[in-house]
């Protein structure tokens, strides 16, 4: 059985054949790790494409996330068995609660109880949260216990580093995974970062997924397009020095980009 990749490939805002083609092209180029959620609706054509590929089930970690709608005891489990239904599997390995309950409208403890019975029924290997702020973390480990939570999965690039969640996290044993690891593409742009592509031939892409292997976090960027798909899976050639992780620290402004109006008051 997988256990989470360092890389996955993410699907926000990939539709129809954009989403089918993608995932194809990912499983082509090496991916095993892929991440959507209910929210993106693209679950059946990822579906669609993990069977076409005819990529081996257990060699994949197919991760998906509960809607903050979906979080009430009526609906958390069938939106589940639907998510499966779309995606043509009979498991997923990881489900995360997408954000925590607005405004805790939903107790957390309601819907952490429902993400656990999930589990035990075998329909998901692994459960994680996403969004959670440190005091929703300490909150979400009282309910469901340590060890329980694999990841928290947030926004974070150069430019939004979110340092204290993830020493909070790891202080916990708790994975943290990087959403939007090149700020939506803005990463390509900066100066530093392709200062520091150029020393290795490499492109900045590249140098981000390996400052966030370096950091101990995972990460699950997207690209529709094959070419950089490939640029993105061959980073582990970049090994970057001490001053060039500094540089790119230095990066940090707390430029927050996914910020909805039913967020959590963030840390
Ligand atoms: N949990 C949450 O609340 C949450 C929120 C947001 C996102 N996510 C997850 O995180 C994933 C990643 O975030 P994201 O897709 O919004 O943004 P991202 O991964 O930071 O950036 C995607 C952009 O980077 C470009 N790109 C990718 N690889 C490239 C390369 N090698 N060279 C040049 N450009 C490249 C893509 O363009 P091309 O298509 O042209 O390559 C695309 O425009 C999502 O897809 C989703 O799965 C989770």
């Amino acid at each position: 059985m997988q256990s989470m990749p360092q890389l996955g490939v993410g699907t926000f805002r990939l539709e129809d054949d954009v989403a089918r083609r993608t995932i194809i092209d990912a499983l082509d180029v090496g991916f095993r790790h892929i991440d959507t959620a209910q929210f993106y609706g693209n679950e059946e054509q990822i579906g669609d494409a993990i069977q076409t590929s005819g990529v081996a089930r257990e060699t994949l970690f197919v991760t998906t996330k509960v809607w903050h709608e979906n979080l009430e005891q009526g609906t958390f489990i069938p939106s589940v068995h639907e998510s499966l239904s779309k995606l043509k599997l009979a498991y997923v390995d990881l489900l995360l609660i997408h954000w925590p309950s607005p405004k805790d409208n939903i107790p957390m403890s309601n819907y952490l109880s429902l993400l656990k019975q999930v589990k035990q029924d075998g329909l998901t290997r692994h459960i994680g949260v996403s969004n959670f702020t440190m005091a929703q973390i300490d909150e979400a480990e009282s309910i469901l216990g340590k060890g329980e939570i694999l990841t928290n999965q947030i926004e974070l690039h150069p430019f939004m580093q979110n340092r204290q969640v993830v020493e909070h996290c790891k202080e916990r044993g708790i994975s943290v995974t990087a959403y939007m690891p090149f700020a939506v593409g803005k990463v390509m742009k900066d100066e530093t970062l392709i200062a520091i592509a150029k020393q290795y031939r490499a492109t900045p892409a590249q140098v981000v997924l390996a400052w966030l292997e370096y950091k101990g976090v995972h990460a699950i960027p997207s690209s529709t397009d094959k070419s950089h798909l490939k640029d993105n899976i061959s980073y582990t050639s970049v090994n970057l020095t001490g001053e060039d992780i500094v540089r790119i620290d230095e990066l940090d402004n707390g430029e927050r980009i996914v910020n909805p109006d039913f967020a959590p008051d963030w840390d």
